[in-house]
């Protein structure tokens, strides 16, 4: 069987949140299953795709509207990321540094798509399957589906896994004429809310829709932006399926980019040297419990709570607090006001830094993540594996793989994002923290904990081949 995954993002080559870490390490255990697993993703202009050495396999152009774009298909050859990797190289639209936020991304997302299909209509040993990942590829099962030019690869089922169903891609009806032709009495598998929209499209015409947690599911049924009453209603179709993580790139034994490796038998003496290295960095004390934050600064995350949570918890109780992120700007510049109130016990990066979220994961004490809303979330699983206790709020994802040590577990869960809840479990981790002996021997206890692929990337492999008895 052999599947491709069309997305907008695959680590280590393109990465913005969780759906690089996804498409960059479920498919290595798809391989690892005898599944030929192919991802392609735009060719985009970043010093790790443009020093790759590839091969290019295929020319063509795609027509957006009254406009004919050239681009390629460029097989990489370079690096053996455990599956094959396609780029596409389109000069105007994808050969930019950045993934997102550009202006004309509705056009972006669709040149991608249309190369795409462009491409698999000439090549011979086409997919058994595509599997598209979020609204920036949702159009493909519409377009396999209706329209006329593609009606060679109708055969090919199509699965489509909602990251984040926050963003949906909508865009208004005058850029109708960028889909190519097809039967104007289907317009409605476009239509959300008279908009055209790339993940309701996607739910609507994929064989298969699946998530990334069993409880975001759930909760999908109820609250989904707007798409609630659509997704209960393609209920039979959808399943909730855990995302894992890569433990091989995720590995404390033999991670490169912390400060020092560390296993089981040396964790105390490998998370303190990570430690000190943070503490060294950001300022702070090393005898202090270290409460820390990665990820993107949005109202998903909670991260506008986090200004209010650092003054309270400073206030009152004797910890150090450091951010890890970027995104709102607003956010961004109160997490920076807010260092002048604390200097001592506060402080905060704001951007991306790669091999800074790994020492702290491998040297924090704790991990906050007050998100409203998680698909999955794959911080808390990376934090498990380096021995760092998640503190999350009850929802998607963190519910389904965070147990709280009031429960015989190992994490601390709250239930609701606010800022009162997030200071009262934050206490609830200085007192957990003087517990050294418990604390010790929980952060030995998480380390054992398998949330690699193994489990999951089987649960796909089914959903894949239960697609032909659906031919
Ligand atoms: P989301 O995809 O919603 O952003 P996830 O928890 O699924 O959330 O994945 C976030 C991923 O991005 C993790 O690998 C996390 O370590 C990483 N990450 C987020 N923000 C940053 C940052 N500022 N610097 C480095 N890594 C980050
Ligand atoms: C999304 C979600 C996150 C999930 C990730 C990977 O970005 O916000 O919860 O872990 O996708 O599936």
């Amino acid at each position: 069987m052999k599947v491709l995954h069309t997305s907008l993002e695959c680590y280590p080559l393109a990465k913005v949140g969780g759906l690089g870490d996804v498409v960059g390490s479920l498919p290595k255990y798809l391989t690892d299953l005898d599944c030929v697993t192919e991802v392609i993703i735009p060719f985009f202009d970043n010093e790790k795709i443009n020093d790759l050495s590839c091969e290019e396999v295929y020319n063509g152009s795609l027509d957006l509207g009254k406009n004919t774009f050239d681009f390629s298909i460029k097989k990489v050859l370079s690096v053996d990321f455990g599956f094959q990797i396609y780029l596409v190289y389109q000069e105007e639209l994808l050969h930019r540094p950045n993934v997102y936020s550009y202006e004309d991304d509705t056009e972006r997302f669709l040149a991608f798509q249309l190369a795409v299909l462009n491409w698999l209509l000439d090549t011979e040993t086409k997919p058994d399957v595509i599997h598209c990942h979020d609204h920036h590829t949702g159009l493909i099962p519409f377009l396999i589906s209706q329209v006329n030019k593609y009606n060679s690869l109708i055969d090919i089922p199509t699965v489509l896994t909602i990251h984040n169903a926050q963003y949906q891609g909508q865009f208004s009806y005058d850029k109708l004429d960028y889909i190519p032709q097809f039967d104007l009495a289907n317009i409605g598998l476009l239509d959300w809310d008279h908009c055209i929209n790339p993940l309701a499209s996607g739910i609507k015409c994929a064989w298969r829709v699946t998530t990334v947690s069993p409880s975001y599911m759930d909760e999908l049924q109820h609250q989904a932006n707007g798409l609630e009453g659509l997704l209960s209603h393609e209920k039979a179709k959808c399943v909730g399926i855990l995302n894992g993580i890569d433990h091989d790139t995720w590995n404390p034994e033999t991670d490169p980019m912390v400060v020092k490796n560390y296993g089981t038998k040396n964790i105390i003496s490998g998370r303190k040297a990570n430690k000190e290295w943070l503490c060294q960095e950001f300022n702070f004390d090393l005898n202090k419990p270290l409460f820390a934050f990665i990820g993107r600064l949005v109202y998903e995350k909670g991260a506008d709570l986090l200004p209010a949570i650092i003054a309270e918890a400073l206030q009152h109780l004797d910890v150090n607090i450091l951010i890890l992120g970027s995104g709102n700007s607003e956010i961004e510049s109160r997490l920076l006001e807010v260092k002048q109130h604390f200097p001592n016990t506060y402080n905060t990066y704001i951007g991306y830094d790669e091999k800074l979220s790994h020492i702290i994961y491998a040297g924090a004490d704790f991990l906050i993540m007050p998100s409203r809303v998680e698909p999955c979330g794959l911080n808390q699983m990376y934090a498990l594996r380096y021995g760092l206790i998640p503190i999350v709020r009850r929802t998607g994802g963190l519910k389904d793989t965070v147990i709280d040590i009031g429960n015989k577990g190992f994490g601390i869960c709250l239930d609701r994002a606010n800022v009162e809840d997030v200071y009262y479990s934050i206490r609830r981790g200085v007192e957990f923290y003087n517990d050294q002996k418990f604390y010790r021997k929980t952060q030995k206890e998480i380390l054992k904990i398998d949330h690699s692929w193994n489990n999951s990337a089987k649960q796909y492999i089914e959903l894949y081949k239960s697609l032909k008895q659906l031919k």
